[in-house]
């Protein structure tokens, strides 16, 4: 068997939302007491498979940095590091390029949406992420990746690989990972269209919540939140077809380590408007904290280089002997 180790990666690009915050960096830094090795990745080699204005992607992946750590992630319990600090991403991403088959990763979903229409234009780096996803992951060993749903088909292809891998080579070097996926009360919904994930990728800055933004804009944009006439229902039932009344009982909840019962036993039978004050009022005591200490880090950025550049090192120290050994597998 292999060592319970957790593997998971954010792209540095645009700005973190709250649904990264209760979705992955609070879930995190809520396990990182259960003593199982975690690492948790910048991913800059996947963020430029799309074009990345150099500086921004510099002050975005130090940004990303600081939301982990200000969040609670230790740096000296988890290892929080820049993916390309670590060469034996790419090195075994290679490999893996040799183990994938084209089929495989023609029937990527993300590939197509991302690449749209016009597939010929979309950079071959785009369409090899997958098998730089499960070098991320297998050069670490890692058995379980927190991933959004959007990603469950990349943690599969992984497997895949792995599996080729061990079969080809008749091995059982690589694990077999697992997906750990969000469940519905940490998955943050727009707050603009009940139906659409809170992403930091949506065009409209108002259908977030940005981990960076202040007490008046947090509750400016809670006010004008999209949600349905009717009243909190006091039982979990009564938010059924209502996406967007139910996202916010769900971030209520979530932001205060409740769940959605207990909400509906406080506020059931109050208007919206009585409730999203009180929201507001949640999420910028959660958030404040948070802003503030990455806005201090942000002005002393050699603190967050120093802790990647610790990071990697130790990375490399799992990462190194992964790579020496599947050379060696392979006849290298
Ligand atoms: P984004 O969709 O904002 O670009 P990523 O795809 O980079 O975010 O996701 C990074 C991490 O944050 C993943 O673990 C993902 O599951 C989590 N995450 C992102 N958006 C949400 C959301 N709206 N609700 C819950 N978790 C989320
Ligand atoms: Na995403």
């Amino acid at each position: 068997g292999f060592t319970p180790r957790v593997f998971s990666g954010i792209q540095p690009s645009g700005r973190l939302t709250l649904g990264n915050y209760l979705g992955a960096l609070k879930r995190f830094a809520d396990a990182q007491d259960r003593g199982v090795q975690s690492i948790y990745c910048m991913v800059d080699l996947h963020a430029i498979t799309v074009w990345q204005d150099p500086a921004a992607l510099r002050n975005a992946t130090r940004e990303l940095a600081a939301g982990f750590i200000a969040s609670g992630i230790d740096p000296e319990k988890s290892i929080l590091f820049n993916q390309s600090q670590v060469p034996e991403h790419a090195q075994l991403a290679w490999v893996f390029n040799c183990v994938a088959r084209l089929g495989w990763m023609n029937r990527m979903t993300q590939f197509k949406d991302k690449a749209g229409k016009n597939a010929e234009k979309a950079s071959l780096g785009l369409y090899a992420y997958p098998a730089l996803m499960a070098a991320d992951i297998l050069i670490y060993h890692a058995t379980h990746v927190p991933v959004g749903e959007d990603q469950k088909q990349h943690v599969e292809l992984t497997r895949d690989i792995a599996a080729k891998f061990n079969h080809d080579y008749k091995t059982d070097f690589f694990p077999m990972p697992e997906p750990v996926i969000e469940g519905a009360a940490t998955r943050v919904m727009s707050l603009r269209d009940g139906s659409k994930k809170m992403s930091k990728s949506d065009p409209s800055d108002a259908s977030r919540i940005n981990m960076t933004d202040d007490a008046d804009t947090i509750a400016a944009k809670i006010r004008k939140a999209k949600t349905d006439p009717d009243a909190l229902p006091s039982e979990s039932k009564g938010l059924e077809g209502r996406a967007e009344a139910r996202n916010l009982v769900n971030i209520y909840a979530a932001l205060s380590d409740s769940s959605v019962d207990a909400v509906l036993q406080e506020f059931g039978g109050q208007q919206f408007s009585a409730f999203k004050p009180k929201l507001s009022e949640l999420a910028v005591a959660r958030l404040s904290p948070i802003s503030t200490e990455m806005a201090r880090l942000m002005e002393h950025t050699d603190e967050i280089d120093a802790i990647l550049t610790r990071g990697a090192t130790r990375a490399r120290e799992i990462a190194t002997p992964v790579l020496r050994n599947t050379y060696e597998i392979i006849g290298m």
